[in-house]
């Protein structure tokens, strides 16, 4: 495992803009086919260093399902591994992340694991709150921490663009709230699960959470403790195993580190007990992920001899 420089961001990204070339915007969210997709950035947080970054480093896009990692840390910490996994499964499914159908083929109706979308919605569901508007402050608050950003929010468009449109979501929803998995009312959950998927980052306070669990959930500049780390340690897991949904195996065996992807086109990788880093790039491939996003780590890993394996 070598050191990483800021020049090996900007060769990297050089290397890999070109990539965007053979991927496509998310469009099945209106408000994402507006991105534009050769943007592309990268940042590297060092534990106890100073950030390095690369390319359009400022451009702001939604957390998507990396949002699903920091709902599991949350409801982890709120109600305890046994409360959650009654709830969500701890295996990968092989199913696209929008997929119904291992709900239906398995009693109970339990999600596979929090990273795809039924398994998130069923976490989501969980979070204290007398209401969504409370609940939706419960995720910012550890997303503001997570940063140290206090300004972090969701994309107000965003959030009702998924809204008007989770029709997906919502059959899952339904499906889990008939078998017991889920309780109240759909609407809200609709409504808390789209703003978490519509908070507003960049890639420096993306590479920072990663960080975060890089350092066992530790604050990467004051090493305070932020995530207990029996917590970050599950998240961490469920990165390796599904986080890159259906393509987690080919990640594992290419790239080799725990990593999150969304739609949005964003993926933080956590290099063990070294840093996080976080790249953004939206046009995905079939499965989901930013294709400059995977090229890029499959870089680091390559180059850099990062694989945990
Ligand atoms: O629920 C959805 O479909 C989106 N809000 C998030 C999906 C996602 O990011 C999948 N990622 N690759």
């Amino acid at each position: 495992m070598e050191k990483i420089f800021e020049k090996d961001l900007h060769q990297w990204l050089e290397h890999v803009r070109i990539y965007a070339n053979n991927g496509k915007v998310a469009d099945y969210i209106p408000a994402l086919a507006n991105q534009q997709p050769e943007i592309n950035a990268v940042a590297y947080y060092p534990i106890g260093d100073e950030v390095m970054k690369a390319g359009q480093f400022e451009y702001t896009f939604t957390l998507q399902s990396i949002s699903k990692v920091l709902t599991l840390a949350l409801a982890l910490v709120q109600h305890g591994e046994k409360a959650v996994f009654s709830r969500v499964g701890k295996e990968p499914s092989s199913d696209p992340f929008y997929s119904v159908a291992k709900l239906e083929v398995n009693t109970p109706a339990k999600p596979f694991n929090p990273m795809i979308n039924a398994g998130a919605l069923a976490v989501t569901n969980m979070i204290r709150g007398r209401d969504s508007e409370e609940m939706v402050e419960e995720i910012l608050k550890l997303v503001r921490l997570l940063t140290d950003d206090p300004s972090i929010t969701y994309d107000e468009e965003v959030a009702k663009s998924e809204f008007e449109t989770a029709f997906l979501n919502r059959a899952l929803c339904y499906f889990m709230k008939q078998h017991g998995i889920i309780t109240g009312s759909v609407e809200e959950l609709l409504d808390v699960y789209t703003k978490q998927c519509a908070i507003n980052i960049n890639v420096q306070k993306l590479a920072r959470i990663a960080a975060v669990f890089a350092n066992d959930g530790r604050d990467p500049d004051t090493n305070n403790p932020l995530i207990p780390l029996h917590v970050a340690r599950i998240c961490k897991t469920f990165m390796v195993t599904c986080g890159m949904y259906d393509a987690s195996g080919t990640f594992a065996i290419n790239v080799g580190i725990p990593a999150k992807s969304g739609v949005s086109g964003a993926i933080m990788g956590v290099l063990k007990k070294n840093g996080g880093i976080a790249v953004f790039g939206p046009a995905l491939d079939k499965k989901g992920n930013s294709v400059v996003g995977m090229q890029l780590l499959e870089k680091l890993a390559e180059e850099k001899r990062w694989s945990m394996f």
